[in-house]
């Protein structure tokens, strides 16, 4: 009787437990099917004419937040051909209009100040990581004279001192890497590219000092920064949580090894590098006020931080294409040897310029992965869009998908061959460009005269008052890499097919899905 009793009191406990436990599943069910309900019809019953079409979903808040984060290109042309080139979905609660071709990248990337905003999207994961007074931590104005001092820096004779730094960066780290020790072998090429492009920007662009500590305490630092930019992170850029902890520290440390480095580099007086922390620190605003050494610090991480990942995902995209195309890469090789000589001498700025095939890779690179998929922007004032009755509201955010016009069949015929000579005038595959750049408009949004592109079917450095300033600068690096790259070795893939890889999404940046592993063999010297 005892022992039924001890053992129906602790069953009856677990059953009411249990019933507890199915009504509020009952109770969350039920709220979720009405939640579902009025979602559908909603979207059924109250569509406003004068808004882009919404991408139909099921759940409000989630909306199409996975489709779209499972593959953005994929989401944006499968909705542009259900509902043209603007739409609108739901992004994490938030209505995202996404206006794609030249006219949509001109409507977003060229929109008026008073109309677009990126700051207000970016400063949660840019702010914690590159530091305060910097890019979008500061008035748009500001912005513009910062990236006014940075391009201002980059001028023909600093690449002419960078390429040999970038040449040699190259050819010692496969000299250096565990990885590349025997004749040939097999290797994740991303994680290679990764280092040669945080050795070669850091050594060019921030000098030989920093270059030094990416061999010691700044590649950890570098890592734990870095993870300050998983998407999580706009909604989680504030939470306590241990990889925020550790992005915070890293960015104070390495903010201080910059500043220190700044205060020696003075004490000793002067400098011959050809850096741009030197510019910088020798830049004044138009207020007068000369720039604070903590800003001059925080835009190097920021330098470094723009560079790294649009960098070093396309020189792991490049290597894959090759090794996918040995025929591309030997043609490559032949280039040096006819245009620069049998002997192969060391690679200079200028002998970038008489390797066509070798620039072409990089643009036809860029325009199948290029690292951004969407480019964001808050809308500020109602924006009518041109030749349509739809008005953007202020509720909305803009979404920008340059990629999608870069592979579309009308601009570029076989759009999904990664062909390099297309680039060729008269390739039957040349793109079928609106006009050339050279035609097209040029405007200053107070950074230097740069074309609007409003034409463009291919931006891949975006456009309009964010347009990169490190366009040259990467197309120095990456070609540097290539020419060096393609003198040392062969590549093809481990099976010897022409697949290539996968992207990852799952970052901000459309990366190769790792292990991005190729065959590589040392070419007889
Ligand atoms: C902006 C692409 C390399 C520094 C941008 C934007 C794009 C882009 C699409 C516009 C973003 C927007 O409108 O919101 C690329 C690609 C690169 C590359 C494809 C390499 C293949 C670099 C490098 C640096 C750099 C090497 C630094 C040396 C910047 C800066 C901005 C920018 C400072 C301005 C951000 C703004 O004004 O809001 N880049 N970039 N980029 N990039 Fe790059």
């Amino acid at each position: 009787m005892g022992l039924i009793q001890e053992i129906s009191g602790p069953l009856s406990q677990q059953l009411s437990q249990l019933s507890i436990v199915s009504q509020v599943g009952v109770v969350v069910a039920g709220f979720l099917l009405v939640s579902v309900f009025f979602n559908v019809l909603q979207q059924i019953l109250f569509k406003n004419p004068n808004e882009p079409p919404l991408v139909f979903h099921w759940f409000p808040v989630i909306g199409s937040t996975i489709t779209y984060g499972m593959d953005p290109p994929r989401f944006f042309k499968e909705n542009r051909d259900k509902y043209g080139d603007i739409f609108t979905f739901v992004l994490l609660g938030k209505k995202t209009t996404v206006y794609v071709g030249p006219a949509g990248n001109d409507f977003i990337l060229n929109g008026k100040l008073k109309d677009v905003n990126a700051e207000e999207i970016y400063t949660v994961l840019t702010t914690p990581v590159f530091g305060k007074d910097v890019v979008y931590d500061c008035p748009n104005s500001k912005l513009m004279e910062q990236k006014k001092f940075m391009k201002i820096a980059l001028t023909t004779q600093a690449f002419q001192s960078y390429v040999p730094i970038i040449a040699d960066e190259v050819t010692n780290y496969f000299k250096r890497s565990p990885d590349f020790k025997s004749k040939s072998g097999v290797v994740n090429i991303s994680k290679s590219m990764a280092q040669i492009t945080i050795f070669t920007a850091s050594h060019s662009l921030q000098g030989a000092e920093i270059r030094n500590k990416f061999d010691e305490s700044l590649a950890d630092l570098y890592h734990d920064l870095d993870m300050g930019f998983s998407p999580v992170n706009f909604m989680l850029h504030w939470a306590p949580l241990p990889w925020n902890k550790r992005r915070d520290h890293a960015q104070q440390t390495i903010a201080k090894i910059y500043m220190d480095t700044i205060k020696e580099r003075r004490a000793a007086g002067k400098s011959d590098s050809q850096d741009i922390m030197w510019h910088l620190m020798n830049s004044t605003y138009k207020n007068g006020v000369k720039i604070p050494d903590h800003e001059v610090a925080h835009m190097m991480i920021a330098l470094l931080m723009a560079g790294q990942h649009s960098s070093s995902s396309t020189s792991s995209w490049i290597m894959l294409r090759l090794a996918s195309r040995p025929d591309i890469h030997e043609a490559l090789y032949r280039e040096q040897v006819e245009n620069l000589g049998a002997d192969l001498p060391p690679l200079t700025y200028e002998d970038l310029s008489k390797l066509p095939l070798n620039q072409a890779i990089i643009k036809e690179t860029l325009r199948l992965h290029a690292p951004i998929h969407s480019i964001l922007r808050a809308v500020k004032s109602p924006m009518p869009v041109p030749g349509t009755k739809y008005v953007v509201p202020t509720s909305h955010n803009l979404l920008a998908a340059a990629g999608v016009s870069a592979t579309d069949p009308s601009y570029f015929p076989e759009p999904d061959l990664w062909e390099p000579t297309r680039w060729n005038k008269d390739s039957p595959l040349a793109p079928r460009l609106v006009s050339s750049v050279e035609d097209e408009e040029k405007i200053d949004y107070g950074y230097g005269l740069v074309s609007k592109g409003a034409n463009s079917p291919y931006l891949p450095f975006g456009a309009g008052r964010h347009r990169c300033i490190g366009e040259q600068f990467a197309n120095v690096q990456l070609q540097t890499i290539v020419a060096m790259v393609v003198r040392q070795f062969k590549l093809r893939n481990v099976d010897g097919s022409n697949k290539v890889i996968g992207t990852d999404y799952a970052s901000l940046f459309s990366r190769p899905l790792e292990p991005a592993n190729i065959f590589w063999e040392k070419r007889e010297q």
